[in-house]
């Protein structure tokens, strides 16, 4: 299975679409180095890039909402804070050698968590920010 940006999580700002459409491609690309049972050196990259990446993409989003006075900031990154510790414990379980697409449901829950937050959370920030 791979994650696309699908039309209805297109939130409307250029750079969070973009970003977004990054972070499916980092998980898409740990989900196939786990299927194709690629090994230790490539899980442990595609691992580390994803958690860099969703770093700097939430970063970037809190930034957006400094610089706008976005008021509903505070929630927003009390969610990216927990989301990224949760992600970091999920992958941090999962076996590096010889992971089963079992080890990866935990990461898949995890990953339709950031989908509802994308479909709601992201598109309030985006027409925010298109109307501020
Ligand atoms: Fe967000």
């Amino acid at each position: 299975m791979k994650y696309e940006l699908t039309k209805d999580l297109e939130t409307g700002n250029a750079m969070i679409d973009r970003e977004h459409r990054e972070l499916f491609n980092a998980i898409n690309k740990l989900l196939d180095a786990c299927s194709k049972g690629q090994g230790r050196d490539l899980m442990k990259h595609a691992i580390q890039f994803l958690l860099d990446y969703v770093d700097k993409h939430f970063s970037h989003e809190e930034k957006l909402q400094q610089d706008s006075k976005y008021p509903n900031m505070a929630a927003h990154k009390a969610f990216h804070e927990k989301y990224k510790n949760d992600l970091k414990t999920i992958v941090s379980q999962i076996p590096v050698e010889n992971p089963s697409i079992s080890d990866l449901g935990k990461l898949n829950g995890h990953i339709s968590v950031l989908i509802t937050h994308i479909k709601i959370e992201d598109k309030k920030l985006s027409a925010f920010l298109n109307n501020n």
